[in-house]
């Protein structure tokens, strides 16, 4: 496969077009930013760390039985991805109050859920990603119900086995952020990544932060964190 023009930069990432009208190549970044973009820095070796996580987690999401775009890995930061059209919807999951959870609604943060939550953020930076609800999402047409149906059932799908999992390896899942796009078919499949940028993830123990909380709120060892998530994921072959 020929890794051709950049079609997209985000903030984490690039995406290319390929010799297959198929399959785009995406590339992961070191760059990070936080508050819409208004902290920006620099997380060393994180771009592959995400790329390497990210396609481990979402492989064993294909094997419990979730579609996702994951084609197959490159190289440390390059991964062949199915060409999808982003669902403009970042869809969060929270298993414990963290974040925006724990500001928007007073109260403290580690606080554990009787069941998993789930919410809809318009995915548009220059509107700051505003919080919506499924109605406003159908009123925007940014999905069908079906979609956003087939969306709910698949993130919670998501939550199961990766909660699962990262227990296996001492790590609870607190919360996290997933993007969902839509093949030619119409056929929606999980997409974008699953990494310590998108997901908190505490010490099953200790409760320490190993994600990119450490880089929002300048807690410090950034590295060591992701480090450290990485090399519990390869110890434990998913
Ligand atoms: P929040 O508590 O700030 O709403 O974040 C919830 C989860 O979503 C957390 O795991 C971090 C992730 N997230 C992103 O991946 N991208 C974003 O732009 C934001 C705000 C959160």
């Amino acid at each position: 496969m020929t890794k051709l023009e950049q079609i997209y930069e985000g903030k984490a990432k690039k995406v290319f077009r390929t010799d297959d009208p198929a399959r785009f190549i995406v590339e992961y970044k070191d760059d990070a930013t936080a508050f819409n973009g208004l902290k920006k820095g620099t997380i060393a070796g994180k771009g592959a760390i995400n790329n390497q996580m990210t396609n481990r987690l979402m492989a064993l999401l294909e094997k419990q039985g979730v579609p996702t775009h994951f084609v197959e890995e490159l190289s440390e930061r390059e991964t062949v991805v199915k060409k999808v059209e982003i669902v403009p919807l970042e869809v969060i999951i929270r298993n414990i109050s963290a974040g925006h959870f724990a500001q928007n609604y007073g109260v403290e943060e580690g606080v554990v859920f009787d069941e998993p939550t789930i919410e809809f953020s318009y995915k548009n930076d220059d509107l700051g990603d505003p919080l919506i609800n499924s109605y406003h999402a159908r009123a925007l047409k940014l999905a069908t119900r079906e979609e956003i149906d087939t969306i709910v059932r698949l993130a919670f799908q998501v939550n199961k086995v990766l909660q699962e999992f990262f227990l296996t390896i001492g790590i609870k899942l607190v919360d996290f952020k997933l993007e969902f796009g839509r093949l030619s078919d119409g056929t929606i499949v999980l997409a974008d990544e699953i990494s310590p940028d998108t997901c908190r993830l505490w010490d099953k123990e200790t409760n320490e932060k190993l994600d990119k909380d450490r880089f929002r709120r300048d807690l410090g060892n950034v590295e060591g964190a992701y480090q450290e998530v990485m090399g519990r994921l390869l110890g434990k072959q998913p």
